[in-house]
């Protein structure tokens, strides 16, 4: 019988170094794209799809996101006492219902790979889902939903979401050996983790949303014993490949910005907040200033 996919996997315990210094306090995670933090953006993509349990693989100092799915009483009592029903809406997105949500740290940074693998006892014999929440993807039908839809149809095997990047792009993301293309999707024969333009097999990059099936978890299993340094969520995803196990790149549509950069956080909040009605107006003809300066200035 075909699983359903109701459970997704949170890795959010990397440093954000990037961020430094104000990762050094601020869980990246928590960082705001015009007022929502980038971990709500991710769970409501996650709740768009169906998933009912939300695994948080978190590490120490992320204290602010456990609170933030909490029930804050004393605002919630002062919002109502005020009057303020739009913001308590606004709240309601942020709490989870009783055990739908866990958290599990992983004690030093080993690697995405090694996150995910941190989980393992939280999943049980079914195809789970992976968001990266850095990845924000702005989509009329939510990108987990896209994939969640073509997976059904599938029944099994493995689906990680791709994008097609320019070819000196290459060498930041994993990508795909293609050996079917069948339009929105495509089986896929190999991954090569950042190769240079000449040695990328396409221009297909994997993004931060997948679904797997519990092999790959013991495929990690058996990587970890071996493995010196970082351990690689697709090293275990290609070799699902090798044991003839489907693996499937789908071409989800809809604009990936990489929010784990500052130059993709800054264009997310740009285009966030042109999206936004009240903000648009403003926005707009600040930007339109600036740009105006800056031709001025040349
Ligand atoms: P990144 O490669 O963006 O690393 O991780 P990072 O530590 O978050 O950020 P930088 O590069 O230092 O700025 C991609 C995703 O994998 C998670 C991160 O939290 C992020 O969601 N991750 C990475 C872990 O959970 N554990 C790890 O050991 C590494």
């Amino acid at each position: 019988m075909r699983k359903k996919v109701t459970k997704a996997i949170f890795p959010v315990a990397g440093l954000g170094t990037r961020f430094l210094p104000a990762t050094k306090s601020v869980p990246k995670e928590i960082m705001t794209l015009v007022d929502r933090p980038l971990i709500q953006y991710a769970i409501d993509e996650a709740r768009a799809a169906g998933i009912k349990e939300f695994i948080f693989v978190t590490s120490r100092g992320k204290g602010a996101l456990e609170d933030y799915f909490d029930h804050s009483p004393v605002l919630e009592q002062e919002l109502r006492k005020k009057g303020k029903t739009d913001l308590l809406e606004a709240l309601k997105d942020t709490n989870m219902e009783s055990g739908a949500i866990a958290y599990i740290r992983q004690h030093k940074a080993l690697g995405l790979g090694h996150a995910v693998w941190c989980a393992r006892r939280l999943i049980a014999n079914e195809p789970f889902a992976v968001i990266l929440p850095d990845d924000v993807i702005a989509a009329d039908k939510p990108c987990l939903q896209q994939m969640v839809e073509a997976y059904e149809e599938i029944g099994s095997g493995n689906m990680v979401a791709a994008m097609e990047v320019a070819p000196e792009k290459t060498s930041s993301y994993g990508v795909l050996d293609v050996s079917e293309d069948m339009g929105s999707m495509v089986r896929v024969k190999g991954m090569v983790e950042k190769p240079v333009a000449s040695e990328a097999p396409s221009n297909l990059a994997v993004i931060g949303r997948y679904i797997l099936s519990p092999n790959v978890l013991g495929n990690l299993n058996k990587i970890k014993s071996g493995a010196g340094g970082e351990i690689q969520l697709t090293d275990a995803i290609a070799a699902e490949i090798a044991q003839e196990n489907a693996v499937y790149g789908y071409r989800f549509k809809g604009t990936r910005f990489d929010c784990g950069s500052k130059s993709g956080f800054l264009q997310a909040t740009v285009s966030f907040g042109l999206a936004r009605e009240e903000l648009r107006d403003d926005l707009r003809a600040y930007l339109h200033d600036v740009v105006a300066m800056d031709k001025a200035a040349e």
